[in-house]
C-alpha cells in the first residue's frame, strides 16, 4: 500500500506516560450542535450518535462541541456543558462508545463571555429571524467579558472584577477535573473565535488598565492562569491542547506573532496540541477559500519543537489537499469540519482515495467508498 502521511498514526505527547496515540491525522474539530433538550447543558442521544458516527467514519481524534465550564458561559441555552455530574455521566457514555470504535476524544472547554446568552444558530431560529442576544423573557442571562464593548453587536456585558477572574480560572480547572472523570483523553481550551479568552487576548476587545489588560503580558495573563490551573488538575498522562484564533486579521488586533509567542509559552507549560483557526472579534476581515488558515498552522509549527501536534483547519475538503498540507510540512494533522457534517465517512473515503487502510466498522465492510 502506498504510504499516506494523512493515514500514518501519530502520538500527541503528554507530560508523562506514553502519549495519546491517534490512528491517523484526520481530526473532527469542535462543532456546536445546539442539541441539548432541556437547556441543562446535558449532552443527549444526539451527541452520542453524531460523535459515534464520526468514529465509525474513521476520525482519529474527535473534539466535542464547545462545552461550557459554567452555565453563563454558554453561547445559547442549547449548548452542552461540563459544570455538573449529570453532564459528566452523559459525556462518559459518549466517550465509551467513541473509544470502542477506535477514536480518541477531546472536550473543547469553553466560555463565551460577551458572546454568551444568544439564540445560537439553528436553521429554525434563522427562519424565525431570531438572532443576537436571547431575550430576558426567553431565559437570557447576564454576560461578562474583559471590557464592556459594542464590538459584539450584542447586549452589554459587564467587565469582570479580579475576583470574578480568579473564580473563573478555578471554574476552568474544575471542569478539567470533570472532563477527566468523564473519560476524555484530551482537553482543548477554546481561546478562539472572539469568546471569553480571546476577549482578553485581543487589544481590539481588551481595554483594561489593571494587570489583565494593556501589555501583551497582561492580556495573556487570564489564559496563562487557566492553563496552569487546568494542568494542575488534569492527569499528566492525558493530552493538553488549545485552539487559537491565530490572527484577528486587523492591524491593531491579535496577530500571528502574538500567537507564536504565546504558543511557545504554553508549550513550556505542557500544552502539546495546537489548533489554528482565526478571527471572531468584530466584523470579519480575513481571507477565505481552500485552506485559508493553513499558513497560521504552518507559522506555529515552524516555531515549536517537533513533538508539538499542530493542526490546520478551515476549507480543507479534499483528500489530496489534506495529504499535501501534511507532506509539505505545513501541519501535523487536519481538521475536517463542515465536510464531515455532509459526510461522516470522510476519513474512510479519503483513505480509499489515498490507497490507505480504512477503519470503518466491520458492520459496514460491504459498503462502497
Ligand atoms: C463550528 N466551529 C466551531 N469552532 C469552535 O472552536 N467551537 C465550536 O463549538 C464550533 N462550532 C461550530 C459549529 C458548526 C456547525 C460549524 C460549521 C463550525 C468552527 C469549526 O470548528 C471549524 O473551525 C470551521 O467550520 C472551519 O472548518 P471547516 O468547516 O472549513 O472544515
Amino acid at each position: 500500500m502506498p504510504l499516506s502521511k494523512l493515514f500514518t498514526p501519530v502520538t500527541i505527547p503528554t507530560r508523562s506516560g506514553a502519549g495519546l496515540m491517534l490512528r491517523n491525522r484526520v481530526v473532527l474539530p469542535p462543532m456546536c450542535q445546539y442539541a441539548v433538550d432541556k437547556t441543562d447543558g446535558v449532552p443527549t442521544d444526539w451527541q452520542l450518535v453524531h460523535l459515534g458516527s464520526m468514529a465509525h467514519g474513521g476520525f482519529s481524534l474527535i473534539v466535542t462541541e464547545a462545552s461550557a465550564v459554567v452555565p453563563e458561559g454558554r453561547i445559547s441555552d442549547r449548548d452542552a456543558g461540563i459544570w455538573n455530574e449529570e453532564q459528566v455521566q452523559s459525556w462518559a457514555r459518549v466517550n465509551e462508545y467513541v473509544h470502542a470504535h477506535g477514536a480518541a476524544t477531546a472536550i473543547q472547554l469553553a466560555h463565551a463571555g460577551a458572546k454568551a446568552s444568544t439564540y445560537g444558530w439553528l436553521q429554525e431560529l434563522e427562519a424565525e429571524q431570531k438572532t443576537g442576544s436571547l431575550a430576558a423573557s426567553e431565559g437570557g442571562w447576564d454576560t461578562v467579558t474583559s471590557t464592556p464593548s459594542e464590538i459584539y453587536g450584542l447586549k452589554p456585558a459587564s467587565g469582570m472584577t479580579q475576583e470574578q477572574i480568579a473564580d473563573s480560572v478555578q471554574a476552568w480547572a474544575a471542569a478539567a477535573e470533570r472532563a477527566d472523570a468523564a473519560g476524555f483523553d484530551m482537553i482543548q481550551i477554546h481561546a478562539a473565535h472572539g469568546y471569553l479568552i480571546h476577549q482578553f487576548l485581543s487589544p481590539l476587545s481588551n481595554k483594561r488598565t489593571d494587570e489583565y489588560g494593556g501589555s501583551w503580558e497582561n492580556r495573556t495573563r487570564y489564559l496563562r492562569e487557566i492553563v496552569h490551573a487546568v494542568a494542575a488538575r488534569w492527569p499528566e498522562n492525558k493530552a493538553l491542547g488549545i485552539r487559537f484564533s491565530g490572527d484577528d486579521w486587523v492591524e491593531a488586533g491579535w496577530r500571528i506573532a502574538d500567537t507564536i509567542k504565546l504558543a511557545e509559552e504554553l508549550y513550556a507549560a505542557g500544552v502539546r496540541a495546537f489548533d489554528l483557526s482565526s478571527a471572531g472579534i468584530g466584523a470579519f476581515h480575513g481571507p477565505s477559500g481552500p485552506g485559508y488558515q493553513v499558513p497560521l498552522a504552518q507559522a506555529v509549527k515552524q516555531a515549536l519543537p517537533d513533538d508539538a501536534f499542530v493542526t490546520a483547519v478551515g476549507g480543507i475538503t479534499e483528500a489530496h489537499q489534506a495529504e499535501q498540507i501534511l507532506v509539505t510540512g505545513q501541519a501535523d494533522g487536519v481538521c475536517i469540519g463542515r465536510a464531515a457534517l455532509g459526510d461522516p465517512q470522510w476519513p474512510n473515503r479519503a483513505a480509499q482515495v489515498l490507497g490507505a487502510s480504512k477503519s470503518h466498522p466491520s458492520h459496514y465492510w460491504r459498503g462502497r467508498w
